[in-house]
């Protein structure tokens, strides 16, 4: 199982990487938008810098065309390394831009998926991962739990070596639910994780714990 962070913050990287057992970083335009303008390739060399070459950072094209993908996800490894994850839209001209990538033994992450069709041919075509986006599908009334099973059930009955990393998350439920749906991988906000780990039940019984051990032990006593 893999938790990943779909943000380019450095400070956030910094400080969920030191609380959350991370396996890599994604990124979108739209995440790097938040950001405002930044030195693009400075910054994900920054990124890497911080996770290190054992853990997965995923960049995503920006031109529309197959050719035009092609040269971003050439350009992308040249100026940050050769071990990213180039995330590519699965549409025609993004399928083809795999496929012509994979057979330069580029990492691939098939991005935007919203259905059942572009996920199995995201697999078929050696996507490394393959990122359904979960809450824009539920948006969209498309049951976003039963297209993760059934990715996952491909993956299993071909052997593939496909991830499914499941992304576009609202709250914590659709976390849990695509990776009891198979999903080996996630990526969140760190909205996402300050919401899960951060609910008043948790910080009213880490309090009662301390009332309690002072009450017998004494206010202001440590365990030793
Ligand atoms: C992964 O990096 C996806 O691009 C991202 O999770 C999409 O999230 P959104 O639907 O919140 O834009």
């Amino acid at each position: 199982m893999e938790f990943l962070l779909d943000t380019v913050h450095l400070a956030d990287i910094k400080r969920y990487q030191a609380i959350i057992p991370l396996s890599g970083v994604t990124s979108n335009p739209t995440i790097c938008k938040k950001e405002g303008q930044f030195p693009f390739f400075e910054h994900m060399r920054e990124i890497r810098q911080l996770i290190g070459i054992d853990k997965s950072l995923h960049i995503q094209v920006v031109a529309q065309t197959t050719a035009g993908m092609v040269a971003d996800a050439h350009r992308i490894l040249a100026e940050v390394d050769d071990q990213v994850y180039i995330k590519i839209p699965t549409n025609e001209a993004g399928l083809a831009a795999i496929k012509i990538l994979k057979a330069e033994g580029v990492h691939i992450t098939a991005t935007a998926i919203y259905t059942t069709i572009q996920g199995l041919l995201a697999i078929a075509a050696g996507a490394d991962y393959i990122a359904p986006y979960y809450n824009r599908m539920a948006n969209m009334n498309i049951d976003a739990a039963e297209v993760v099973q059934t990715f996952a059930q491909a993956i299993e009955r071909d052997q593939a070596q496909t991830k499914i990393l499941a992304a576009s998350f609202h709250n914590v439920a659709q976390v849990t639910t695509a990776l009891a749906q198979g999903a080996q991988a996630v990526t969140v906000g760190t909205d996402i994780l300050k919401s899960g780990l951060g609910m008043p039940a948790i910080n009213q019984a880490v309090v009662d714990f301390t009332n309690d051990w002072e009450t017998t032990f004494g206010a202001g006593t440590t365990i030793d």
